[in-house]
């Protein structure tokens, strides 16, 4: 069985789908840890507390030095996936060099779009149609590394930046546990700059159907 940890630092809403898609046995793995940099997150409390972690970043002396023991704490539970979902504090380049090919990031816009933070309020901002969610894999440039498969929302009339969020969480979920079958079945993996599935380059994002699938845009086939 796949070994997932996981790094939260908010509600956890991402969390709990995957929980949920393990027990109800759609995603044949297990969450092993919760790494948190807020010892306060609604995320920990989602998991037996033998499997929480989270230590104060203002009670280390340097970014390094809370990154190492994240890093150490992570690597004692063994994981196959690393999955930041709402993991909101910068990992820096050691941190990522360490785990890099399995670090995965949720992050709520169609990246390239919209790096960093208020995705929603700047997608209203600019006035798109459209908006959505990414899955990639971690690098050390920030939400920059490539792009495994995206959900698609738009944008009504009217919309807030909490209208908006609340529509792409809803997509969030699903893409998420799709992208992490994917992975938990070993089809998943990262090429130096590049992502591969089943064994091919993928050279435009996968994208979530309405039944939950991840397709090729240009083949159409489901996975
Ligand atoms: C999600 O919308 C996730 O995409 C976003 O934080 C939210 C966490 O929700 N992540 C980022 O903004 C990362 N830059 P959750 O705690 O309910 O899963």
């Amino acid at each position: 069985m796949q070994r997932i940890a996981m790094l939260a630092s908010g509600r956890g809403s991402n969390l709990q789908a995957i929980l949920d898609a393990i027990a109800s046995g759609t995603l044949p793995a297990q969450v092993v840890g919760v790494f948190s940099d807020k010892p306060g997150a609604a995320a920990l409390e989602r998991v037996p507390a033998d499997l929480r972690w989270s230590a104060d970043p203002k009670s280390f002396a340097s970014r390094e030095g809370f990154d190492a023991a994240l890093g150490d704490a992570i690597a004692a539970v063994q994981p196959d996936w690393i999955v930041c979902a709402g993991y909101l504090r910068i990992l820096g380049d050691a941190f990522v060099e360490r785990f890099r090919g399995r670090l995965l990031n949720i992050h709520p816009s169609l990246l390239p779009k919209f790096r960093g933070l208020r995705t929603h309020a700047r997608c209203i901002a600019e006035g798109d149609r459209e908006h959505g969610a990414s899955v990639h894999f971690v690098i050390p440039e920030l939400d920059a590394g490539t792009v495994i498969a995206q959900a698609r929302v738009p944008v009504h009339p009217g919309d807030d930046a909490d209208t908006l969020a609340a529509r792409v969480l809803e997509v969030e979920h699903p893409l998420l546990i799709a992208v992490l079958r994917l992975a938990v079945a070993g089809r998943l993996a990262e090429r130096g700059t590049n992502v591969a599935v089943d064994g091919h380059p993928l050279f435009t994002p996968l994208l979530l159907d309405s039944a939950g699938a991840l397709r090729s845009p240009d083949a159409g086939t489901p996975l």
